[in-house]
């Protein structure tokens, strides 16, 4: 296949050189990628100077240098801004920094430690800037703003000041390839792929996110152009839609998480779904055997409450579980409601250790239920008190405002 050559002029001057990967199924050796992802990379050609903001991953440098030269050469840029050092946008520093002899690299302070260190940046073609600086293109100036831990310490947004661009990495993306570029143009997927986005990526930052936010909002972008997935043109949509998972109210919802070795668990999983259901609060089941665990973190966004169940196997949670924890508590969702059940055949165990994982990370467990063997009758019931005691929770939690951003 022929390498794409396609660039796509965002406004005069600012040119979108990125690269589509179509085929890559895991981020971070993590997160499913049905979709592919995109690595997007922007030439921004002043009157006097040119400026590269955020390269591509390093299979795709050739790519990248190839788009650039559709509009001048390699050689001519000025700067190479990195907005962040992960090897997704700043994997082809090395090849373009040779292509570009004359170039600076723009890094934040904590930047300047990362080009070292990934990618060998001598101290002389450093640029480091902090907050409100600029730079000026003949033109069209680029302003940086600190946004730090967005997602990682050293991450900074860049604004196009004229055109009223905003480039702020990783914040606000999707992983979504398209021919596409545009938010308008890409369908139905964008908001549900933006949101498990956010809950991988930018969830375990929230405080940050907040700072981020209310940065990107003072600038009155026009067009947002983040490092993965489509350009917003319509930057409200993405605005108003971090506003919710970040500080909007929780939704009057609880997630069912659990894993099913004989069938015990999953009857109770059954039982306290329906109950939770009955009494008018969304539940959603997840069979960690069968789900997508970054569904489960897309509802965990705005979910109020979780609710896990596992057989206790070897003295402990069901490693599904275990793996299941782990990334919960990593991802920090704001909903801190919590409850545990559990099915055992001759000692349990699981309950109390999955209560020391979720205790230390500030959830409060509403109730726990373990039986031994199968459930009966009576266990059912005891599933669906579970359930109903769940739901009215959530609803407290709601109307007293607890819960809430
Ligand atoms: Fe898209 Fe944090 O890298």
């Amino acid at each position: 296949m022929a390498m794409p050559t396609k660039t796509v002029e965002i406004v005069p001057g600012i040119i979108w050189v990125g690269a589509e990967d179509w085929q890559r199924r895991l981020f971070d050796s993590l997160i499913p990628l049905p979709y592919g992802t995109s690595y997007n990379a922007y030439l921004v050609v002043g009157r006097e100077k040119a400026a590269l903001i955020d390269t591509v991953s390093a299979d795709f440098e050739e790519e990248l240098l190839t788009k650039i030269a559709g509009t001048l050469e390699p050689e001519r840029l000025d700067y190479v801004v990195m907005n962040h050092a992960e090897p997704d946008h700043a994997g082809a520093i090395p090849q373009v920094m040779a292509a570009a002899p004359n170039a600076r690299l723009v890094v934040t302070r904590k930047g300047a430690e990362m080009a070292e260190t990934f990618y060998h940046v001598p101290e002389a073609r450093r640029l480091v800037v902090k907050d409100g600086d600029t730079i000026d293109l003949g033109g069209k100036t680029l302003r940086f703003i600190e946004a730090p831990w967005l997602h990682w310490p050293e991450t900074m947004f860049t604004f196009a000041v004229e055109d009223r661009v905003l480039f702020p990495g990783d914040f606000f993306g999707s992983h979504i390839a398209s021919d596409s570029l545009f938010d308008d143009e890409v369908g139905d997927i964008l908001l549900p792929e933006a949101k498990r986005y956010y809950a991988e990526i930018m969830m375990p930052f929230t405080r940050m996110v907040a700072a981020g936010l209310d940065k990107a909002i003072a600038v009155e972008a026009k067009t947002i152009a983040p490092s993965h997935g489509p350009v917003y043109r319509n930057p409200g949509r993405i605005i108003d839609a971090y506003e919710r998972w970040a500080r909007g109210p929780l939704a009057k919802k609880a997630l069912v998480v659990y894993v099913s070795m004989w069938g015990s668990t999953q009857r109770l999983a059954q039982a306290i779904t329906g109950a939770i259901s009955a009494e008018g609060v969304e539940a959603v089941p997840y069979d960690l055997t069968v789900a997508d665990i970054s569904h489960v973190a897309r509802d965990l966004v705005d979910a109020s409450c979780i609710v896990v169940g596992s057989p206790t196997v070897l003295g402990g949670p069901h490693p599904q579980m275990a793996y299941a924890l782990t990334l919960v508590k990593a991802l920090r969702p704001r909903g801190k409601l919590a409850a545990y059940f559990g099915s055992y055949g001759w000692g349990g165990g699981a309950a109390s250790q999955v209560k020391g994982v979720l205790e230390p990370a500030g959830f409060e467990i509403v109730e726990a239920l373990e039986i031994k063997g199968p459930p009966g009758e009576r266990e059912l019931e005891s599933a669906a008190h579970l359930g109903r005691d769940v739901a009215r929770r959530v609803k407290e939690s709601l109307g007293s405002g607890k819960g809430k951003a």
